[in-house]
């Protein structure tokens, strides 16, 4: 895999998470994601591997991504002030073509990320679309600040209404295309509230050694058998997905 350094643009916070921005010259599509690690490889090998990462934003000059430090790799990226490395965009991203009336989007925590650039994507197109967001606490839900009018559930009930994104939704069945992206229990159970739905699309998080399908840990279980998320996804039509 090739990595490109990348100059930083500027590093915030939103509630608890990162927001960091590099300048990059390319097409990139809502859902995709990129392998990015602290840079500094090879002379330090740490981390050894890059982690997988949505697109947050892009705006045709500038990329954007939305992380929550969980271990090594995600702090090394908070602590980066001047350039990181990134790979090119991967994956399969969110089919925004054939939607015929109005959309939702659905985050649960930090799988928020995909969601400002998918929302501008569709208002680009003209497709009407509600944005339902789920966390822990409140003070994780600091990002839907970026959301305007989105609907906010938190698992405590310290903002929005108490519960998970479905509970923030409400009817998903008045909806043409469903978008998710979270914790596979999350993705499962909108699978099943969706009922069928036409367009069900969901973003799948596994954990990612190599990005670009040398190393099988990143499968997911569907009809067909097992399938690389980093190859066939991480965005797959919820039909597809054996859950
Ligand atoms: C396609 C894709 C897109 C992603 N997009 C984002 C994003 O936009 N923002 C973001 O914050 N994270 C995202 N993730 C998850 C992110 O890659 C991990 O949080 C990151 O690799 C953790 O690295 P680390 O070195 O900080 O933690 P590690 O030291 O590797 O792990 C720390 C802890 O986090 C847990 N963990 C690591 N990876 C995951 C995972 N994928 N799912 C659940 N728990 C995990 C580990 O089990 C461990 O308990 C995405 C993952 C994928 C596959
Ligand atoms: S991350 Fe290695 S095959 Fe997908």
């Amino acid at each position: 895999m090739k990595f490109h350094t990348v100059e930083i643009e500027g590093i915030e916070t939103l509630g608890r998470y990162v927001l960091l921005h590099y300048r990059w010259e390319g097409s990139i599509e809502p859902g995709q994601f990129t392998m990015a690690r602290a840079a500094g490889y090879p002379t330090t090998f740490d981390p050894f591997l890059a982690r997988p990462f949505s697109f947050y934003d892009y705006d045709g000059e500038t990329a954007s991504l939305l992380f929550e430090v969980r271990g090594r790799g995600t702090q090394l990226l908070a602590e980066a002030t001047e350039r990181i490395e990134a790979s090119r965009p991967l994956g399969k991203g969110f089919r925004v073509d054939g939607v015929a009336g109005r959309a939702v989007l659905l985050g649960g925590g930090v799988g928020v990320a995909p969601f400002k650039f998918l929302s501008r994507r569709l208002y680009e197109l003209g497709v009407e679309h509600d944005v339902a967001l789920g966390f822990e606490d409140e003070g994780v839900a600091g990002v839907a600040g970026d959301f305007p009018g989105a609907k906010v559930a938190t698992m405590d009930g310290s903002f929005g209404v108490r519960g998970t994104v479905l509970d923030a939704v409400g009817d998903l069945s008045e909806y043409s295309a469903i978008y998710a992206c979270g914790p596979n229990a999350m993705l499962a159970a909108v699978k099943r509230a969706a009922n069928g739905a036409k367009i069900c699309q969901l973003s799948v998080e596994e954990r990612m050694g190599c990005g670009n399908g040398s190393c099988n840990g990143c499968v997911v279980p569907t009809e067909r058998g097992y399938v690389r998320s980093c190859i066939e996804g991480p965005v797959f039509d919820a039909e597809v997905l054996a859950w």
